[in-house]
């Protein structure tokens, strides 16, 4: 076998103890593979004194980041620290000194990411990111390299385990919000604050990586429309139910005219689409493609040793890449993609309208969503003496008109109130 690969990496926590401890158990198999040894030399840590269960001598670990960056010895770097400073300088440097870069972090990629593809194609050295997106679920390289042939239409996932475990336990044990998340909480799936997971900005950080992968555009994640699942309650977990559909946290971005819709937000989707039957806090993402047609990915979307086996497969690639004097599939030089605004997206919704139960509102409502030029597609009416209950579905229809139609219809005297309104997405394309 020829020589070793010489391994830098950024933290040594969740996912990095399990990098270290996966090499050293696989380290046989992986040489076999890459055709040399990939060896962790270097690896920086906030906490030197710290105990770690991982395969590594003490003289390895270090305090300043930079030292492994500005090693002349380390050929890749991996970066599981998180964050965004210093960790983007910090890559930007080893890239500059001719370093091959494997990062997990959705973060900095989701709003930095061009920066470091210029970098990386700049300095001809290679950048991977299979982690940073649906944690152990390989996504990247299949849109990457699989489909390079194909024009992917759109991308759909489920890319946060936390909000899909909350909205398993809202639909299969009755539970609130609250209580969902304090549960998800109590079992480490959400972390101490958990905003960027339930109000979306962790899948919409995900699905910006996914969209300039998917489109070959530069997008970030600041271009994704954004809404959580606070507002989720147990009766629109009910009405969908009834209704035919479950209720997820849907990342979707596809191509519409030249331009990218992308957006992340509670819908509802048929029970009996591949989606709806990812629970508990398994990740997925569904890809429709104009050849391909359909394709599901799935699995774990975190943890420790799944996230280190993209972050590991990364490593290979780039060390065959290395071994055969190569070059893999580097940054991809992208032109700026063009986002199209939320307010002319189209889809189908729900509205759930608590009405007085009397002759004429029904008629009332009906004109209201005719004069804002969206089509009802079905209606239920539940009595409550002299107050009902209106759940609506539409056919597709514009947002913007969509959202002309709540305003209209909060300010009508027969409706007392717009109880919920959330997104279908169904096959009505
Ligand atoms: N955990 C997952 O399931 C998962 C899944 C997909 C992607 N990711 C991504 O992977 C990355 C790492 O996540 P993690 O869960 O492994 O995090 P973690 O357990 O908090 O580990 C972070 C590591 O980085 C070190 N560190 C932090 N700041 C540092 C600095 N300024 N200088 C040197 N070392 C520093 C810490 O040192 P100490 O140990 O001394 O504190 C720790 O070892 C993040 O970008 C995350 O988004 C994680």
């Amino acid at each position: 076998m020829a020589d070793s690969i010489s391994i830098g990496m950024l933290g040594c926590g969740i996912v990095g103890s399990a990098v270290a401890r996966i090499l050293d158990a696989h380290s046989e198999e992986i040489g076999e593979r890459v055709g040399a040894r990939l060896e962790i030399r270097r690896v920086a840590v906030r906490n030197v004194g710290k105990e770690r269960d991982v395969p590594l001598a003490k003289e390895v670990f270090t305090d300043d980041a930079s030292d492994v960056v500005k090693d002349p010895d380390i050929q890749i770097l991996i970066e599981v620290m998180g964050g965004i400073e210093p960790t983007r300088t910090l890559l930007l440097d080893a890239m500059r000194s001719g370093k091959h870069v494997v990062s997990a972090n959705k973060e900095l990629i989701g709003s930095l990411g061009r920066e470091l593809f210029d970098e990386a194609q700049a300095n001809r050295v290679e950048f991977n990111f299979e982690a940073s997106v649906a944690g152990g679920v390989p996504i990247i390289r299949p849109l990457k390299e699989s489909l390079a042939g194909e024009r992917v239409e759109r991308v759909m996932g489920i890319l946060n385990g936390t909000t899909n475990y909350i909205l398993t336990k809202m639909a299969e044990e009755a539970m609130e919000f609250d209580e969902a998340l304090a549960q998800a909480e109590r079992l480490g799936y959400a972390e101490l604050d958990p905003t960027a997971d339930i109000e979306g900005f962790d899948a919409a950080a995900k699905l910006s990586i996914l969209a300039s992968i998917a489109f070959n555009a530069r997008v970030v994640a600041g271009d994704v429309y954004r809404e959580g699942i606070t507002r989720v309650t147990q009766a629109d977990i009910t009405n969908a139910r009834s209704l035919g559909y479950v209720v997820k946290l849907l990342a979707i971005a596809e191509s519409v005219d030249g331009e990218i819709a992308m957006r992340v937000h509670p819908a509802m989707i048929l029970q009996t689409h591949p989606l709806a039957s990812v629970r508990d806090n398994l990740n997925a993402i569904f890809v429709e493609g104009n050849q391909v047609g359909e394709l599901m990915f799935y699995g774990r979307g975190a943890g420790g040793p799944p996230t280190a086996i993209s972050v590991i497969g990364d490593a290979v690639d780039v060390a065959r890449h290395i071994v055969s004097g190569g070059r893999g599939v580097g940054s991809i030089d992208s032109p700026p993609g063009r986002v199209r605004p939320m307010d002319s997206t189209v889809s189908q919704y729900y509205v759930l309208l608590e009405v007085a139960d009397k002759p004429g509102v029904l008629a009332r409502v009906a004109q209201t969503f005719a004069d804002n030029d969206v089509s009802i597609k079905s209606m239920l009416q539940e009595g409550m003496g002299r107050e009902a209950r209106l759940i609506l579905v539409t056919h597709n229809a514009v947002e913007r008109n969509f959202q002309a139609l709540l305003a209209e219809l909060a300010n009508l005297e027969v409706v007392d109130a717009i109880a919920s309104s959330m997104r279908v997405q169904s096959a009505e394309d």
